[in-house]
């Protein structure tokens, strides 16, 4: 939560900052800032609310500095204000900080510096750490920041500027993300690639315990005990274009239309490692999937597949339960992680503790060097590109699409299997073109204030993937259920005002999931199906139908998703709501 950025060089750093931070806009957006060395002192600008008003703040300023850091904030500490939005500095203002992460000793450590007659202008855990630095500086940034992060509990990924060194940017990692782009002539600090892809793609990722010391010409990195660290410089795969909205109104609505490339290349990415993955489902006893959010309904999924097609049980569990829980692993369980950004505090903390305990750690992720990434066993990746828009969608399918294969690779039917799932993207691109229709549908229901969503077996995580869709974008409250526990409680709540989508595509429980439908009409609910084209039954029974194509029924989650994520977002932007920085949210949940 939180994005920061850095940047010192050849050019004009504002316009840079801004367009970085407009990028990292996904990762909070209650305060907006920045800091620029200018003329030998620090300019701060910071404004509460999104980042169009920090950009309305500086119109017509024309800064010259060629040096600086940015900060999109997700409030912990304080409220979101201009007082508590970030940079940070101390009392003279020749040192400014930005932070992502929370200072878990910071109160102790105010107080210390409170007795030392310091004066606090926020109510930020962030504002210590730029007071620490101006006290520990002796005339080298890099060593007041050593000596800072010594004193700092807690996880963070801070950069500082300061007056008394204008061309030097220093940033430090423990527990939250950061990584440094390296330019020509110009280097940059941010907490994810999309921020610095228009001008490098040349990245170094730096790990837990980490501090980078930049200057236009220079990138050196340390551990926190100040011994120098060679770091490997990676070139993302990741392209500009990708991280744009490429003409449609939303990233959301451009990223579920994504789906069906983003599919494909999990696909080919999956085969081209196929061969050397190190273990076979089989070889455990039990398989635990840790997740939280849309990648836990991925894992819901990936549990029929493994169960199915491996025969080895599996458990999905909520990260955030999982660690505080009471769950035996050992080495005779596989633990998967899935997390599309890798970096989600109770994923990474629930598989570092499985790991303690023995057990063989899969990371599932879509950013390579993330902190799941790195700190797994294995690392499965989805080949999604980069996801801006705050409802995940095309990590989604191309999550589910990673975890079929790693199913069926346990089959003796694998290769019919996989040839199965080669029709899926072009079914998801007719799924696509039908989007119309679904906003005919999105307007109809747009004013009801709540949702039952129903599913049944593959689909009932499909139903609460749709659920979570329609409420953290659209503030309408959903509910996700098992069709078949509808008749032990929520079966209460029908009646006229309560529309209920029941996904229901032709498989198993198809005739079970009709008698719920008739159930829910008896009551004299609203029903709204999803089903396969040319279900005469589901058309006739419900009062609106959504078709998909037709698939065998493990494929058939891929193409069910598409109309709901579409029903989702068209519902948010009829409401005129913002679609891809949903209220409270933040993309990457680096908070416990
Ligand atoms: O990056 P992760 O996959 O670990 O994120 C998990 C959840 O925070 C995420 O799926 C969240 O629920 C999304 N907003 C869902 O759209």
């Amino acid at each position: 939560m939180c994005g920061i950025v850095g940047y010192t060089g050849k050019d004009l750093a504002l316009p840079i900052i801004l367009g970085a931070l407009e990028r990292l806009e996904y990762r909070g957006y209650d305060s907006a800032g920045v800091a620029l060395v200018e003329d030998g002192k620090l300019i701060i600008e910071k404004k509460a609310g999104k980042l169009r008003e920090l950009v309305k703040a500086l119109w017509g300023k024309n800064y010259k500095a060629k040096t600086g850091i940015g900060h999109t904030r997700w409030a912990t500490h304080g409220s979101p204000s201009d007082e508590n939005a970030h940079p940070h500095t101390d009392e003279k203002v020749r040192f400014a900080v930005v932070h992502n992460g929370i200072i878990e000793n910071y109160l102790a450590l105010k107080e210390e510096l409170i007795k030392e007659g310091v004066k606090f202008r926020s109510d930020t855990d962030t504002e210590v750490i730029a007071h620490l630095i101006a006290k520990y500086y002796e005339g080298d940034l890099l060593e007041a920041v050593l000596k800072t992060v010594n004193r700092l509990e807690g996880a963070f990924a801070f950069a500082v500027v300061t007056v008394h060194e204008p061309n030097r940017i220093v940033g430090a990692k423990k527990g939250s993300p950061l990584i440094v782009g390296v330019g020509e002539g110009e280097n940059f600090l941010a907490s994810d690639i999309p921020a610095i892809l228009p001008y490098t793609k040349n990245v170094i990722v730096l790990d837990d315990g980490e501090v980078a010391d930049l200057t236009p010409e220079s990138v050196n990195v340390y551990s926190f005990s100040g011994e120098p660290v060679t770091k490997e410089v990676l070139v993302t795969p990741w392209d500009l274009v990708s991280a744009e909205k490429g003409g449609f109104k939303h990233f959301m609505l451009k990223e579920i239309h994504e789906q069906p490339k983003a599919v494909v290349d999990t696909y080919k990415g999956f085969l081209s490692v196929e061969p050397s993955i190190p273990f076979s489902l089989k070889d455990f006893r039990r398989v635990l999937v840790i997740a939280c959010g849309t990648s836990y309904h991925a894992g819901l999924v990936g549990k029929y597949w493994m169960e199915r097609y491996a025969g080895v049980p599996v458990e999905v569990v909520y990260a955030s339960e999982f660690r505080y829980g009471h769950f035996p692993v050992s080495d005779k369980d596989l633990v998967i992680g899935i997390s599309q950004s890798g970096e989600t505090i109770d994923t990474k903390f629930a598989l570092q503790s499985a790991k303690e305990k023995g057990a063989f750690t899969v990371g599932l992720v879509n950013v390579v060097g993330s902190a799941i990434d790195r700190e797994s066993d294995y690392t499965l990746y989805t080949h999604a590109g980069p996801e801006i828009g705050v409802a995940a969608t095309k990590t989604f399918t191309a999550q589910l699409t990673a975890l079929y294969c790693l199913a069926v690779r346990e089959s003796d039917e694998k290769e019919q299997l996989l040839k199965r799932f080669e029709k899926v993207p072009a079914l998801m691109e007719r799924t696509l073109s039908s989007a119309e229709e679904v906003e005919k549908k999105a307007e109809k229901y747009m004013k009801y204030k709540h949702f039952l969503y129903l599913g049944r077996y593959l689909s009932w995580p499909v139903a609460l993937e749709g659920a979570l869709k329609l409420k953290e974008i659209s503030y309408i409250h959903a509910e996700g259920y098992p069709a078949g526990e509808m008749k032990h409680g929520p079966i209460a709540l029908i009646d006229e005002n309560m529309p209920v989508m029941v996904v229901a595509p032709k498989d198993r429980v198809y005739e079970k999931i009709v008698s719920n439908v008739e159930e829910v009409k008896a009551r004299k609910g609203k029903v709204i199906a999803v089903g396969f084209e040319g279900d005469g039954v589901l058309t006739q029974k419900s009062d609106d139908f959504i078709p998909v194509p037709a698939v065998d029924e493990p494929l058939t989650p891929f193409l069910t998703t598409v109309p709901l994520q579409l029903f989702a977002y068209y519902i948010a932007s009829k409401l005129g709501l913002d679609v891809d920085q949903p209220r409270n949210l933040a993309k990457t949940v680096t908070v416990e």
